[in-house]
């Protein structure tokens, strides 16, 4: 057996059962699906496909596997906007809600099934007016209003690929995203509202645009009012184009593997990827996902995934997924925190909200703030809860199952990625015990190995996370370099799919993600992951979020250094750092005992919500910064190098 990797030191022993409650009447109660996805992965896929989506014609083979290429559901013929609409609408659920929309300032639409299908068909005719064709790229750039998921439905009736920027995005990654992809037409809105004021954003498209040679035209919704310039012949209003627009429009007869859309992923150095996802098999796993992760009963929950649709997490758990299931979904165009810190709690009371799915890093953002502001209301409407996008800390998930949960909802910790499509490790929350920071187990028709250097198995400890069979929605590429596709993610370990993320699996074969394992840090030769030391500071009750990195040490090769944010009313003291540095010694040992702690305002974040260590291990090792294009908030980095001083 092959000796673990990454040492695994920090140990989590609580366990959650599905509460009985949940469990009693769950979609899924016993171990069957995994049974029959083990059994036979392909039959398993082939059945979901067909009974989750409409075809309009069936496939003839379920996949073809040239590693590392797969072709699932080859000769299948479908239309995702009609999967999402227009079936719903023929079985007479054209009056359900699909969005219950709330704009920041408070001005609400409700858009139905019926709505969304007519709004959809006419902006697919204007598209068609505009020369958009089958095959042809359409990039948007929106605010979180409704217009936002018509644009993309929209795209594929037509059979044209969208690229989605999101909207916190720079002039330059506009440029460079509709370059790459060659996208003829540009869909966007004056701009949205964002922590209480109107935020602009066709300034941005059109300094974009000066080096977009490809772009015929720009498509503009109204949506804060303000003055925006309008370039002659090739700046079109939306409403305008909406008004002359015919009624109905055909949706397009999609082969499986047609491209349905391309997310730009940042890699760390070079170029971003466009990560390129296709229409049968992508729809397939997404609905399924949706449907069984989150316990979904269309007809009476409100389901609510607090992302940003210009992540993949928006384009697969608000559009794809929920469209497809024919849920309600609340639709949130702000900030969490405007006008006040319970915003998010404040809708989930007044919508009556059953499914919540944010991130860690909000949830932390939450603790920060304090238990009065979730506390002031009703949530008694919650059933389930769910985290993505990075490793939660054994606190955080603590703290979401008791101040939000109410002790009685089951968590689904999800782990996936802008390349798997849709989630991969996560628990059916009838059947599967949960443990607080770790996702679980692969889903039904996932299956993934941790793997030593060498890529032997680790039957227990910490390795690498990879995927050895390949899956519905996985990426089918990189757009445009195939190459790089190969190297990136199939290169590191023969046969298998590995894309950077460290993982240790416990006694249970229960998985808990470490992080990526560029963020692993090797202390005298000892491999300690990021993950471990932050949870073990978040761990300390005066800590409301940590960063940890591993800075050049000539003596243990590198050491730790742990940024840490206090909570309210905590004062940041020299024996609070002993304290702290103490307290990682005595939950993890010795070895992870941090040589510094610095007590920061606040911490660098990448728009989704990342931390970017990156940074923070230029301030440890006292180096010019460097790119620093993809953080949110800029100044952060002075004020921490300031308190690093
Ligand atoms: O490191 C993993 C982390 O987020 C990475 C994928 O990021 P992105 O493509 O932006 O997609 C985020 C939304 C799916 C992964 O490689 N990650 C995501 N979910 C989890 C996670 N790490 C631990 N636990 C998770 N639940």
């Amino acid at each position: 057996m092959a000796e673990p990797t990454i040492e695994d030191y920090f140990t989590e022993d609580r366990s959650f059962a599905p509460p009985e409650e949940f469990a009693e009447t769950a979609l899924v109660t016993d171990r069957s699906l995994y049974e029959e996805a083990a059994a036979d992965p392909e039959a398993f896929w082939a059945r979901q496909a067909r009974e989750l989506l409409s075809w309009y014609r069936d496939f003839d083979t379920v996949l073809e596997w040239d590693l590392p290429f797969a072709r699932w559901f080859d000769g299948g013929t479908l239309n995702v906007s009609y999967n999402c609409l227009d079936r719903h609408v023929e079985a007479g659920r054209g009056d359900k809600v699909a969005f219950w929309w709330e704009g920041e300032p408070g001005d609400t639409r409700t858009v139905t099934y019926a709505d969304l299908l007519a709004e959809v068909q006419r902006f697919a005719n204007v598209l068609r007016s505009l020369g958009v064709q089958r095959g042809d790229r359409v990039a948007i750039y929106m605010p979180m209003i409704p217009e936002l998921p018509v644009a993309m439905l929209a795209c594929t009736r037509v059979g044209a690929a969208h690229s989605v920027i999101f909207g916190g995005f720079s002039p330059d990654s506009i440029t460079d995203r509709v370059n790459d992809a060659e996208a003829t037409v540009v869909v966007t809105a004056d701009g949205g509202f964002r922590k209480g004021a109107a935020s602009a954003l066709k300034p941005n498209v059109d300094a974009a645009l000066e080096a977009c040679p490809s772009v015929n035209h720009v498509v503009v919704v109204r949506r804060t009012g303000e003055d925006v310039a309008m370039v002659e012949g090739r700046d079109l209003w939306y409403h305008d184009l909406m008004a002359e627009a015919a009624e109905v429009c055909e949706p397009e007869h999609m082969a499986a593997e047609d491209l349905l859309y391309l997310l730009y992923t940042s890699g760390t150095t070079a170029k971003p990827k466009g990560i390129m996802h296709t229409t049968g098999g992508y729809l397939t796993q997404v609905a399924f996902t949706h449907r069984y992760v989150f316990d979904l009963r269309p007809d009476t929950d409100v389901y609510w995934c607090a992302a940003d649709i210009g992540w993949v997490t928006g384009h697969s758990y608000i559009v794809y997924g929920p469209l497809t299931n024919g849920a309600s979904s609340v639709l949130y165009e702000g900030t969490p925190d405007t006008p006040g810190r319970d915003r998010l709690w404040d809708m989930v009371e007044r919508y009556r909200v059953t499914q919540l799915y944010t991130a860690p890093t909000a949830i932390r953002m939450f603790m920060k703030w304090g238990d009065h502001e979730p506390g002031g209301h009703d949530l008694a409407s919650l059933r389930l809860l769910g985290t993505v996008g990075e490793p939660i800390n054994p606190e955080a998930w603590m703290w979401y199952h008791t101040h939000i949960g109410g002790g009685r909802c089951p968590i689904v910790d999800t782990w996936w990625q802008t390349e798997t499509g849709a989630q991969m490790v996560a628990p059916l929350p009838g059947v599967v015990a949960t443990k607080p920071g770790s996702a679980t187990i692969p889903l039904p028709g996932v299956f993934g190995e941790v793997v030593d250097d060498e890529g032997n198995p680790v039957e227990r400890g910490g390795g690498y996370w990879t995927l050895t069979k390949p899956w519905p929605a996985m990426l089918r590429g990189v757009w445009g370099d195939p190459e790089r596709y190969r190297d990136t993610y199939w290169s590191r370990f023969e046969g298998r799919y590995f894309a950077g993320d460290g993982a240790k699996i416990d006694e249970d074969g229960y998985i808990w993600f470490l992080g990526r394992v560029d963020d692993v840090m090797n202390v005298s030769g000892h491999r300690i992951s990021t993950t471990e030391v932050e949870s073990a500071l978040v761990d300390h009750p005066a800590v409301a979020e940590a960063a940890v990195v591993g800075a050049t040490d000539d003596v243990t090769g590198q050491a730790i250094v742990g940024y840490v944010i206090v909570r309210g009313g905590v004062e940041a003291t020299a024996d609070l750092v002993d304290e702290l540095r103490a307290h990682v010694a005595t939950k993890i040992g010795p070895t992870a005992r941090p040589k510094q702690v610095l007590v920061v305002p606040d911490l660098p974040k990448t728009r989704s919500g990342k931390i970017m260590r990156r940074l923070l291990r230029d301030v440890a090792e006292g180096r010019e910064l460097g790119d620093t294009t993809t953080l949110a908030d800029p100044g952060i980095v002075e004020q921490i190098r300031d308190a690093a001083r």
